[in-house]
């Protein structure tokens, strides 16, 4: 088992899980598809992630959900996106509700994903080749720097 848990929603292109796997190669986390997580299986890691690709603007709602009915969360949390748009503020509404839940958020970290949405998808799609080998390289970066391992 690792310290750290990240449960995560991928639909789309399987973005947010590219993501997640190439992260994981170089920093350990236990991944959790959010249709599988336990609810009371968070409590004995040291920080959990909450990942997802952006719908209409946000997280997507089993997530929320999941928090909502997860009542053993670790006290440190992190965000991690992908989106179309590359658009920095998606992560705040749902920082907000794990912060009114009493978690510390330490941080968010986003990164573009390939994008076939609506009329996107007439054009061949916008953030094509995302993530990139060098989103990767900056999520194991930003881990590193918000839970340094053996600390
Ligand atoms: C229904 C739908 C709505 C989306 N809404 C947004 C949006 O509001 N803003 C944005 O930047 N990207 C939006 N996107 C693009 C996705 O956030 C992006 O492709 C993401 O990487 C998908 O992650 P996934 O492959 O892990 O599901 C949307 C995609 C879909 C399918």
């Amino acid at each position: 088992m690792a310290e750290i848990a990240v449960v995560y929603h991928s639909e789309h292109h399987g973005n947010t899980k590219k993501l997640l796997e190439g992260i994981a190669a170089d920093y350990p986390i236990d991944l959790f598809d959010v249709k599988d997580a336990d609810i009371g299986g968070l409590s004995k890691y040291r920080a959990v992630g909450f990942a997802s690709g952006i719908y209409m603007g946000s997280f997507h709602e089993s997530l929320l959900d999941y928090i909502k009915r997860e009542p053993k969360l670790p006290k440190q949390a992190f965000l991690i996106y992908t989106s179309g748009s590359g658009n920095e503020k998606y992560g705040s509404g749902f920082a907000s509700t794990l912060k009114g839940s009493g978690v510390k958020v330490l941080g968010i970290y986003n990164c573009r994903g390939f994008d076939t949405y609506g009329p996107w998808k007439l054009m061949g799609g916008i953030s094509k080749g995302h993530p990139s080998s060098e989103d990767i390289k900056n999520g194991v970066k930003f881990l590193r720097r918000i839970l340094p391992q053996g600390k």
